[in-house]
């Protein structure tokens, strides 16, 4: 079935109540919860309310819901850990690579702090965090060639820009990490259910996201992607969950701390199980759709913002470019305008260089014109 058809079904927008509540062009900070979701959430609340919990049952859905986000990344289930949000997942990552002092890693000037953080304490272990200034107005092998060096060992950037919605090519990053043997961490909070996202193709050798803005379910929920070939890097915490060979009888065997095979070796104790309902849900949903639909989705409503900021004669602070973007899109206005949107019942967020628009599956063309005619009584 066709996006537009989808989207203009009334429908699917109905699956996000507070659409018809107010002007919502916030889903970059997070998705309102929609009734799929809630739906699911009810379902796992009743099963623990009326029969205390059928964990069973509960732990097969974590498998099924690990695989249909596998196979939605393009990756195999073993490829595939929980946890609560993008920075545990980048964390573990980066720790688990075996840096020596002297080692460096590159990062773009700007990027989202949380994975500016995560390497950077890593200098406590003498590894070198280089910040790399965009040159053009998206990220791609050429940014980064120049910085790398013998002590290079990993790239990591986000996928879409939080702040101007730039799309970086990853792709082309991914064939500068095979070339030159370094790990490629990419942050895909933004992207992942916006874009299509293949990880074998893009050649990405670790993903971190959480679920609560394109996997449209509450925060809390994250996941992490580790390809198969790296099952030489370790966790540095370790739980149960993490063994090959869990004792039985819960009571721990100093002389077996085998890991489990895969990336669920870097999971923790028990799962956020509501938030795993709730995405196996939101999957069907966002699969029914295809997320090639959601970003043509996505993109068209971007040209249109365009349009209208350019008659506006309002500056878009990120690519133009549909290669370049997705669904951010931030207006080079002063912050004072945040008061106006908000008395307006319209829900944006304040960037560092502008108001910040964001798409999702539920916004429509008359959402666009509502907030440029909005911008123009104003000005
Ligand atoms: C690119 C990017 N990375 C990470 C985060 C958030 O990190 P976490 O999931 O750890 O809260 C955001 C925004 O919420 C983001 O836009």
């Amino acid at each position: 079935m066709h996006m537009t058809r989808l989207l203009d079904n009334a429908a699917i927008r109905a699956d996000f109540p507070v659409a018809s509540k107010m002007l919502y062009l916030d889903s970059a900070h997070q998705t309102p919860l929609g009734v799929t979701a809630k739906l699911a959430i009810e379902d796992f609340l009743a099963e623990s309310f009326e029969m205390a919990g059928p964990k069973p049952k509960w732990l097969a859905r974590v498998e099924h819901v690990r695989g249909g986000l596998a196979s939605f990344i393009g990756a195999s289930p073993d490829e595939i850990a929980y946890t609560k949000n993008t920075s545990e997942g980048l964390n573990i990552a980066a720790n688990a690579i075996d840096f020596n002092a002297g080692d460096n890693v590159l990062l773009i000037e700007g990027d989202h702090p949380n994975n500016a953080y995560t390497w950077l304490n890593l200098r406590r272990k003498g590894v070198e965090v280089r910040f790399v200034k965009l040159s053009g107005e998206v990220a791609n092998a050429q940014t980064f060639a120049p910085y790398v060096d013998c002590k290079t060992r990993a790239i990591s950037l986000s996928h879409v820009t939080f702040h101007a919605g730039q799309r970086h090519d990853i792709r082309s990053i991914g064939q500068l990490c095979k070339k030159k043997a370094l790990y490629l961490v990419v942050d895909a909070m933004q992207s992942v259910g916006v874009l299509p996202l293949d990880v074998k193709d893009l050649g990405i050798s670790i993903l971190a996201a959480g679920c609560h803005k394109g996997l449209l379910v509450p925060q809390g929920l994250g996941f992490l992607y580790v390809n198969s070939s790296l099952e030489s890097l370790e966790p540095v915490y370790l739980a149960t969950a993490g063994l090959a060979n869990p004792p039985a009888d819960f009571i721990a065997r100093p002389d077996d701390v085998t890991l489990r095979a895969g990336a669920g070796r870097f999971e923790l104790g028990n799962f956020n199980l509501p938030g795993i309902h709730a995405l196996g849900a939101t999957l069907g949903l966002l699969e029914n759709i295809g997320v090639d639909n959601i970003e043509a989705h996505v993109l068209r409503l971007g040209d249109r913002l365009i349009e209208h900021l350019d008659d506006l004669r309002i500056r878009l602070v990120g690519p133009r470019d549909a290669t370049e973007r997705a669904h951010i899109y931030t207006m080079a206005l002063s912050p004072d305008w945040l008061a106006y949107f908000s008395e307006n019942n319209v829900r944006v967020s304040p960037e560092r260089d502008g108001i910040r628009i964001s798409f999702g599956i539920f916004n429509n063309e008359t959402d666009v014109d509502a907030v440029a005619d909005l911008i123009r009584k104003r000005l």
